[in-house]
């Protein structure tokens, strides 16, 4: 069956609410196009936990800060839908700005989720994550799927969306997918196309010290140090470094880490006006 592309609102409910009847479980992965291997690693996810896949495609403009790269943000529909179409996607959903914010930007309806968005990333770009959780609540709300998928690579996103959907009682369960990676280790991410051939080399390197924070820990190292090497090594490599930190898996902070102790370290850092972030979840 070809994918269904889909720009209305009726017909969205009416091919959600027509699998539906079919007993099939609706699965739905949110995207803002430009995908790679990793966004279509999310849908052949999304196709083992339900007879029905929808993606959306939407560059949400409440989540960029004024400075961010909203305008310049790839959008490449046709590319996508083909890709989507190959990993297995059932049907597309493509609203316009319009119909996400029928009031308007100004107007519009906002989520908040407090606490886990002061930090970290929350606290780097003010307002994100209030962006992030008012389009995934109005997705949710427009697809009305059974589950929804979100990757790991955006930790403190499957975080925000997880306390939205638990103290909401939306009745969707949320899967977090595995990153996946270059050979090199880095991260995919539509952003790494703004790397110079340059940038791209020193880029794994973030991978590289989630690698070492973690044999720090597993070593002995104190929390404190861990993270001054890692920004100091980032730093020397070139990184302008937002955090390099290890937390609590709810990301609060971790004074130390005893043998058995699950955790997370975190990086979030620039080269050039690219920003990174990358994590890696561990037990020592
Ligand atoms: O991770 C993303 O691509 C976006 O933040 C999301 C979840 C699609 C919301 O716009």
């Amino acid at each position: 069956m070809s994918i269904s592309v889909i720009q209305d609102l009726q017909a969205l409910r009416e091919t959600v609410s027509a699998a539906k009847a079919r007993g099939q479980r609706v699965a739905f992965v949110p995207t803002m196009g430009n995908l790679h291997a990793g966004h279509f690693s999310l849908i052949e996810l999304a196709r083992q936990n339900a007879g029905f896949v929808v993606a959306s495609i939407f560059v949400n403009p409440t989540q960029f800060g004024p400075n961010e790269d909203f305008d310049r943000y790839p959008r490449t529909p046709d590319a996508d839908v083909q890709g989507l179409s190959a990993a297995g996607c059932d049907a597309v959903w493509m609203p316009d700005v319009a119909t996400m914010y029928p009031m308007g930007v100004e107007r519009a309806v906002q989520m908040r989720v407090p606490v886990i968005t002061e930090t970290l990333d929350g606290a780097h770009r003010p307002g994100h994550f209030d962006g992030v959780a008012t389009v995934v609540c109005r997705l949710f709300n427009q697809v009305q799927p059974d589950v929804a998928i979100f990757g790991r690579k955006d930790y403190q996103q499957l975080a925000v969306i997880r306390a939205m959907v638990r103290d909401l009682a939306m009745p969707i369960e949320i899967i977090g997918a595995p990153t996946r990676r270059e050979d090199s280790g880095l991260a995919l991410s539509s952003r790494n196309q703004y790397l110079s051939a340059e940038q791209r080399l020193t880029a794994p390197l973030i991978r590289q010290t989630l690698q070492a924070m973690e044999q720090g820990l597993r070593a002995g190292e104190s929390v404190e140090s861990v993270q001054d090497n890692a920004v100091k090594c980032l730093q020397q490599a070139g990184f302008d470094v937002d955090y390099a930190v290890v937390r609590q898996p709810d990301l609060t902070e971790v004074a130390s880490v005893a043998a058995g102790q699950s955790v997370v370290a975190l990086i979030a850092a620039r080269l050039g006006s690219t920003r990174l972030i990358d994590n890696s979840e561990f037990t020592r």
